[in-house]
């Protein structure tokens, strides 16, 4: 298959509308067995739950083209699980087993042109979604509701490539402050709105958010979850039940024990202790890992020693063996391949 005139290296992390979407619909307690469609517009009643009530879910993954021209995904059946647990907490009906993987296969097929080629530093962003559809006035869920994947190809989610970013300590929270930072819910990503315009009209790529209630220990970004590398050589990562269990994180702790022979570790982690890490980088689908070389803590600067220009050795360690298996380069742990 031609793949579409693009110009692969220059894309950022934008929209660019494909030939076909995924769409299945729920209705009378089941969902329909689910099709491709063309039209990019939804067409939805102006009381639907979605619109009112913000009842939507979505997801996250990527599909690569490897060096021997497969095309694949990564351990989509996570996101399948991710799914469905953030459905059940907003009342949504969960996917069938099997559905979910089905429907991604179906739709990265129908648009395999646009699935950037290997080397070109770009993939293809994959983004599930469920919405409530029907009109709701009253406080309650949906009882009709569209499971969709629409796809995108993507280049790097931060400007200016590897480069280490510059993030601040946020004062705001990054999810509805409920304790349902868990979920990829879009109310979570509606509340953090203000605090990412903010930190880009400062200058600052992301926020750290920290624990709402002691605003003592390290969460999240607004996109992405930390990884920092201490100075003896461990990877740790932020233990909590409030930020997204990001797929990338725990692919990340494998690859640090079985990979490269390092100890990695999921813990509570303070602010007062980053200054004495070695690394730091925000790991997700979409930041893959994207090094942070200082952060800005209410104008005292904390700068990692690895620097401005480029990631630290550990990190890219992580960096290389991680994209070498989502790119078919590295061999992969049982399971993390799906090919399509
Ligand atoms: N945290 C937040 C808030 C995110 O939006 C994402 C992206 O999905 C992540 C973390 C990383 O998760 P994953 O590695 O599963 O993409
Ligand atoms: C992802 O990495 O898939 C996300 O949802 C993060 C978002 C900032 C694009």
């Amino acid at each position: 298959m031609a793949k579409k005139d693009i110009d692969w290296g220059s894309l950022g992390f934008g929209y660019i509308e494909t030939d076909y979407r995924y769409l299945s619909s729920f209705k009378d307690g089941k969902w329909d067995e689910g099709a491709l469609i063309t039209d990019p517009n939804v067409t939805l009643n102006e009381c639907a739950c979605v619109f009112q009530y913000a009842q939507t879910v979505f997801e996250g993954l990527k599909a690569y083209t490897t060096e021997d021209g497969r095309t694949v995904t990564f351990r989509p059946d996570l996101n399948a699980e991710r799914i469905n647990q953030s459905a059940a907490r907003l009342k949504m009906p969960v996917l069938p087993e099997g559905r979910f993987i089905e429907a991604v296969k179906m739709v990265v097929k129908a648009n395999e042109d646009f699935v950037p080629p290997f080397g070109s530093g770009a993939s293809l962003y994959v983004r599930p979604y469920i919405m409530g559809t029907n009109a709701v006035i009253g406080v309650k869920p949906a009882d009709e509701y569209q499971f969709r994947i629409l796809v995108t190809p993507v280049g790097p989610y931060f400007k200016g490539g590897a480069k280490p970013l510059t993030i601040r300590v946020s004062d705001y929270d990054r999810a509805a402050p409920n304790g349902t930072g868990h979920i990829k819910a879009g109310l979570n990503y509606a509340m953090s709105l203000y605090a990412i315009v903010d930190a880009h009209e400062q200058g600052f790529a992301e926020n750290m958010y920290l624990d709402s209630a002691t605003r003592t220990k390290v969460e999240e970004t607004g996109g992405a979850n930390f990884i920092f590398v201490t100075r003896d050589g461990k990877v740790v990562t932020p233990k909590s039940n409030t930020i997204l269990p990001s797929i990338t994180r725990r692919s990340l702790i494998h690859v640090a024990k079985e990979y490269l022979g390092l100890e990695a570790e999921e813990r509570e982690i303070t602010l007062e202790e980053v200054k004495d890490m070695a690394e730091c980088g925000l790991c997700g689908t979409a930041a893959v890992i994207s090094p942070v070389g200082k952060i800005n803590d209410h104008g005292k600067e904390i700068c990692f020693p690895s620097g401005m220009d480029e990631m630290g050795p550990i990190t890219k360690k992580l960096y290389d063996t991680l994209t070498g298996i989502q790119m078919g380069k590295i061999k992969a742990p049982e399971g993390w391949i799906v090919e399509i």
